[in-house]
C-alpha cells in the first residue's frame, strides 16, 4: 500500500510547505498531495483555501495578490511556496498529487507542467492532478490527455466508481470513513486505484489495508510507514 504524505509531513511540519516536503521525501514516502489554487492575480499557489487558519494572514488565498502572500509566515517562519518551488523541490524524488482547491483558469497551470516536463524537473507519470471539481478535471484530460486524473469523492456516489471511470480517472480519493468493500471492488473491477484520505490512526491504516486500498494519504507518514511494516 502506498503512502502519501498529506499537505506534505503536515502533521509536524507546517502543512503545505516546502519543510513539511522536506520531512516527507526524508520518510522515503511513495508521494506527496499538496492543495494547489491559483491567488488573486493568477499565480498557482500551494495552500490550503483560507490563510488564517495557517498563517498570520486572514482571507482566502484566491482574493489575495501573489505579493501578500509573499509576505505571509505559514509557520515556523515558512513561507507559502508556488508551484514551480514545490517542483523544483520534489524533482524526481517521489509522486506528486496535485489537488485543485477552487476553479480556476487551468492555462497556466497546464503551461508550468509542460515545461517542466520538457525541462525534465520531474517526470510524467509522477503526477496525479486530483480535485473535487469534476469539470476541472474533463477540462484537463481534453487538454493533457496523458495525465493521472484523481477523482475526488468525499462520499460513496450512487453507481459507486462509474463517475471515475466516466472522467478516464487513473485514481479515486475517498474519505475513509465512507469507504467499503463494495466500493473498493467495485472500483478495482473498472481499473481504478483507490487512495484514501486522511488517514493517521494505527487502527485507521490497519483497515485500510484490511480493505486492500492502493494507497493512504497522511498527516504522518512515517508513522503510517512503520505500521504497514509490520506484518
Ligand atoms: O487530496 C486528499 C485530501 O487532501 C482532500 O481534502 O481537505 O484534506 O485537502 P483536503
Ligand atoms: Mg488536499
Amino acid at each position: 500500500m502506498r503512502v502519501f504524505a498529506h499537505r506534505g509531513a503536515s502533521g509536524n511540519y507546517p502543512e503545505n510547505t516546502l519543510s513539511a516536503i522536506r520531512a516527507a521525501l526524508q520518510a522515503d514516502v511513495d508521494g506527496i498531495e499538496l492543495d494547489v489554487q491559483s491567488c488573486a492575480d493568477d499565480y498557482a499557489i500551494v495552500h490550503d483555501t483560507w490563510l488564517d487558519r495557517t498563517t498570520n494572514g486572514t482571507g482566502k488565498v484566491n482574493q489575495t495578490s501573489l505579493q501578500e502572500i509573499q509576505t505571509l509566515d505559514a509557520g515556523n517562519g515558512e513561507f507559502i511556496p508556488n508551484l514551480q518551488q514545490v517542483f523544483d523541490e520534489i524533482g524526481h524524488k517521489s509522486m506528486i498529487n496535485l489537488e485543485l482547491k477552487h476553479t480556476f483558469s487551468l492555462d497556466k497551470f497546464v503551461a508550468c507542467i509542460e515545461q517542466n516536463i520538457r525541462q525534465d524537473t520531474f517526470a510524467r507519470e509522477q503526477l496525479i492532478v486530483s480535485s473535487f471539481d469534476h469539470h476541472q478535471l474533463v477540462w484537463l484530460k481534453q487538454h493533457m490527455p496523458w495525465i493521472k486524473i484523481g477523482a475526488l469523492t468525499a462520499s460513496i456516489p450512487l453507481h459507486y466508481a462509474e463517475f471515475a471511470q466516466r472522467l478516464h480517472a487513473y485514481s479515486i480519493h475517498i474519505d475513509k470513513n465512507f469507504i467499503n468493500h463494495q466500493f473498493v471492488d467495485d472500483a478495482k473491477q473498472r481499473g481504478l486505484k483507490v487512495f484514501t484520505y486522511t488517514v493517521d490512526k494505527q487502527q485507521d491504516i490497519e483497515d485500510m489495508r484490511a480493505l486492500g486500498v492502493d494507497g493512504i494519504f497522511s498527516n504522518f507518514p512515517c508513522y503510517a510507514k512503520m505500521i504497514l511494516s509490520r506484518s
